[in-house]
């Protein structure tokens, strides 16, 4: 299990929580920034490399942190392949995990209590995908994509991993 990070401005704080979560999990991970919390920045940056890292394979999930989790989410879920899901406490974690085998969590570090980020990131990575009914409907959800990126390598890949 390997994790890629990243944030902007408003969720660095966030980011950095997570780091020393993963670090007590001994997770490994690559931070792709932001690096500080008072230069704005644009979140879609980050949310394109982290959702990149993880479609490569380059990392097996990815950690999205903005002020809301929304930015990040809308933008990474424009990268075919990408499932983010907001996310808020352990249940939904669970949940994205369960039924739509998100393979990126996207946090509002503004409106989520930070106190809950290591048991949502122990969630969110330990958690299996349930199948059954929930494959058919990613299957859909896979299908919208491959008909909206129809010459991208990612687009038919379903990775219903675990
Ligand atoms: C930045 O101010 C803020 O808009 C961003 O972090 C995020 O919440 C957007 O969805």
């Amino acid at each position: 299990m390997k994790v890629a990070l990243g944030s902007d401005h408003a969720g660095y704080a966030g980011k950095e929580v997570a780091k020393q979560v993963l670090d007590r999990l001994g997770i490994p991970y690559e931070d792709f920034g932001a690096q500080n919390a008072t230069e704005p920045v644009d979140y879609p940056d980050y949310a394109q490399a982290v959702g990149t890292a993880v479609v490569t394979g380059q990392a097996d999930r990815g950690l999205l942190f903005c002020g809301t989790g929304i930015g990040m989410s809308i933008a990474a879920n424009k990268i075919p392949g990408v499932r983010a899901a907001v996310v808020h406490d352990a249940e939904t974690a669970r949940l994205a995990r369960e039924h739509n085998d998100a393979n990126v969590m996207a946090i509002g570090a503004r409106n989520t209590n930070l106190d809950l980020l290591p048991n949502l990131i122990e969630t969110f990575l330990t958690m299996a995908f349930a199948g059954g009914r929930h494959t058919r409907r990613l299957e859909k959800i896979a299908a919208l994509e491959a008909a909206s990126h129809p010459h991208h390598p990612q687009s038919s890949l379903l990775a219903l991993k675990d």
